[in-house]
């Protein structure tokens, strides 16, 4: 018997057996989701902004309704501020690569991003001579907010930008970006929101939040992927010039000059993933009722952090285990089981019909700092449910035992 929530998605009901626990990785898609990118093609295919019939206005009606609703969800100005990208990913690189950072100029992040929020400004580092500066971390994995009011203490520095996680993929840690994005603004230091593990896990509002940018993928809040949300504040994006050039994000083109469109298709390039878009907003609209169905994001997160606890709590009684960082965990734990390489339990795992993620989950420094070869990592979505924390523990034993 699946829960009413598991309900709502084929891939449970077709397999009521499936323990999925890898939603850090990507979610399970609902059916209004699945059913959005099938009406798309049904009923609305057609190019956007090149049509002039009926059928490409209402692709095109759809397509700016999508980046409405993106707006409105994470509580943005306008769709202007909106770009859909690929993914958190390519977010990322547009910034690192349109952003006017030059030598001498400091970046300062932490060693807990994934790779999507690293690799970016490495390359600038090395393309452009700026300085990647990394701050420290607690030993629950916390950021250390001394470091950082060390580094941006230090006089005659050019911190030119700030670059977090909002939470930690690997530990599950929601981090207090608020608190480093309020001195950065005070010394004018341009601030970027990952959420890309966030946006499934707490309400994010980037007014409150007090970003200059926020990126995000429609895949980890169970939209399509190859679809992704650039935040920025408008100011800031109609100064900043397009990373990908090409069609449809230019007005006027001569061979010795170009006029680019108006925000925020000057950022998007080429056809798009018009149906995913699309269907990233369903998803949107869909979480959103499921939340105030559940009494708000407060009382989800309380619901969330209860079954995080129950697992915490089960694993501590099996002999062996040892879990990655402490801090507070948001549905999302990385563990070890003495003696047991991550991709064994990984695979042992699976034939008890458990999906876990087993590696460096896309961050190999944080697990170097933390003097870890890997993990095992459990990520909660919203369908998960104790019955799955059980199933999981269960498998979890049988491994331990094998090993012991
Ligand atoms: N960054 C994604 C993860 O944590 C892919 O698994």
């Amino acid at each position: 018997m699946v829960n009413s929530i598991k309900q709502q998605f084929p891939i449970f009901q077709k397999n009521p057996d499936l323990v999925y626990l890898d939603s850090a990785s990507t979610t399970q898609k609902p059916e209004v989701v699945i059913d959005s990118i099938i009406n798309h093609y049904a009923n609305s295919n057609a190019n956007v902004h090149r049509g002039l019939y009926n059928l490409a206005y209402s692709a095109d009606r759809a397509w700016q309704e999508a980046h409405e609703t993106v707006a409105k969800y994470i509580n943005a100005k306008s769709y202007k501020e909106i770009v859909f990208t690929r993914n958190s990913t390519e977010s990322l690189n547009l910034l690192a690569n349109s952003l006017a950072l030059k030598e001498g100029d400091i970046i300062l992040t932490t060693k807990l991003e994934h790779h999507s929020n690293l690799l970016p400004w490495l390359a600038i580092q090395e393309k452009r001579g700026v300085k990647v500066e990394f701050i420290d971390l607690l030993d629950s994995g916390e950021m250390d907010y001394d470091s950082f009011m060390d580094m941006v203490k230090k006089e005659g520095r050019n911190i030119k930008l700030l670059t977090l996680s909002h939470m930690s993929n690997v530990l599950g840690i929601l981090n207090p970006v608020e608190k480093y994005i309020k001195v950065a603004k005070q010394i004018g230091v341009l601030t970027i929101v990952d959420a890309a593990q966030s946006i499934a896990h707490t309400s994010i509002d980037v007014q409150k939040l007090g970003c200059d940018f926020l990126v995000f993928s429609s895949h980890k809040v169970y939209g399509p992927s190859g679809v992704g949300v650039l935040y920025g504040r408008e100011v800031l994006l109609n100064d900043l010039p397009p990373f990908l050039k090409g069609g449809e994000m230019v007005k006027n083109v001569k061979l010795s000059s170009v006029e680019w469109n108006e925000l925020p298709w000057k950022f998007e390039a080429g056809t798009p993933a018009i149906e995913a878009g699309v269907a990233m907003a369903a998803a949107l609209n869909w979480l959103d009722q499921e939340i105030k169905s559940v009494g708000g994001w407060e009382q989800y997160s309380r619901n969330e952090e209860a079954l995080t606890k129950k697992a915490l709590d089960m694993l501590s009684k099996v002999e062996g285990i040892e879990i990655v960082g402490g801090g507070d965990k948001h549905g999302v734990i990385s563990l070890n089981i003495k003696g047991t390489h991550p991709h064994d339990i990984a695979s042992i795992l699976s034939d008890s019909s458990v999906c876990v993620r087993a590696g460096y989950h896309c961050a190999q420094p944080l697990h170097e700092a933390l003097g870890l070869p890997g993990s095992v990592r459990l990520s909660l979505g919203i369908y998960n449910d104790e019955g799955d924390i059980k199933k999981f523990i269960q498998a979890v034993e049988k491994v331990a035992k094998l090993f012991r």
